[in-house]
């Protein structure tokens, strides 16, 4: 493969350096947005394509010659069409150099917001498989650097959906999940793959819960709180379903609500009962739930809902405690709501 060249450092600030990869997934003869190209005479970027320009043959032949040298750029004012191009695409990213860290961040939660819509819109196997595929896109980039779940840190999204709740709580999880590791064997891939997943679907049973009921802001009925409560045992079911033989994913489906002890459910499982899955998971699930708004709550700031999560022992202190002090000594800061993108 030919080298490409370094972006010209002025260039690179306004302009991402376009690769072959992303070209090709654009329409061969109409790109959604425009190109220029570097002209190294007069050492400045001037347009070459306009968005939805009908291109000729010739130039699309000189459009992926250009990107091949690494003389075809893109405006970072384009980044909202970019951004949403590649969410369809997720691998992309894991080819593209030119993105930052924090548009990869965006990039992954929307798309796996999406897929997870998707999933809860139509629960079956075909549409599992593409949140399943966008999982390990994500989990290849962070297993190449663990320190990237820190970009993620900053997407926690504020606004309550089940969707948005589901990718919150895999981020927090997964940032658990490598502090547990410090100083051990690192991660590996496979549990990576396994507690991403895991995280993601464990509430998928609420999508079967009346919105009625989700959307009460009195008091519920002893009926309709059962109902909710089921949504445990309904998504264990559910994530069995896609046949992938991982026990974290029916545990954390099955056993995030279950409590140190024995004051959870469905199950009233005690302590060391509960899988290490689904122990995280009942931490992250519960530390995202506080710090978004909901019908019958404001959303807290990160401090206070992780000293809070530490200051309860139905929360497994090994791990509870882990937030509280990352928070408290500013290894991790969350952007509250009010400075949230
Ligand atoms: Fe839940
Ligand atoms: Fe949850």
């Amino acid at each position: 493969m030919v080298a490409k060249k370094e972006a010209p450092l002025l260039v690179a600030e306004e302009y991402y350096q376009i690769s072959q990869e992303m070209l090709d997934s654009f329409p061969k003869y109409r790109l959604p947005l425009p190109v220029f190209r570097y002209c190294d005479n007069v050492a400045q970027l001037q347009l070459f394509i306009a968005r939805e320009q009908r291109m000729t043959n010739e130039q699309v032949e000189e459009v992926h010659a250009l990107a091949k040298e690494g003389d075809l750029f893109v405006s970072r004012e384009d980044y909202p069409i970019y951004s949403k191009h590649i969410i369809k695409q997720l691998d992309l990213i894991l080819s593209d150099r030119n993105l930052k860290e924090s548009e990869i961040a965006y990039i992954c939660v929307e798309a796996l917001n999406t897929r997870l819509k998707e999933y809860i819109e139509q629960p079956v196997k075909i549409v599992a498989d593409k949140l399943y595929a966008d999982t390990l896109v994500l989990t290849e980039y962070l297993i190449a650097d663990p320190y990237r779940i820190k970009s993620f840190l900053n997407r926690l999204n504020r606004e309550h959906s089940l969707a948005s709740h589901s990718v919150n709580t895999m981020i927090i999880g997964l940032w658990l999940l490598f502090q547990t590791k410090k100083g051990e064997k690192a991660v590996e891939r496979k549990e990576l793959d396994r507690y991403a997943l895991s995280f993601l679907m464990h509430d998928v049973g609420m999508s079967k819960v009346p919105s009625f009921i989700l959307q009460k802001t009195m008091p519920l009925k002893p009926e309709e709180r059962d109902k909710i409560n089921q949504h445990a045992l309904v998504g264990a079911k559910m994530v069995q379903k896609l046949d992938l033989g991982w026990d974290e994913l029916v545990q954390a489906a099955f056993e995030h609500h279950e409590r140190m002890d024995g004051s959870g459910y469905p199950r009233k499982l005690k302590g060391d009962q509960i899988s290490k899955v689904g122990r995280l998971c009942a931490i992250a699930d519960s530390f995202c739930a506080m710090l978004t708004k909901r019908p019958y709550a404001e959303g807290k700031d990160a401090l206070t809902a992780g000293q809070e999560i530490a200051g309860d022992p139905r929360y497994d202190p090994r791990y509870s405690s882990i937030i509280r002090n990352a928070l408290i000594t500013k290894e991790i800061a969350l952007k509250e709501p009010e400075a949230a993108a």
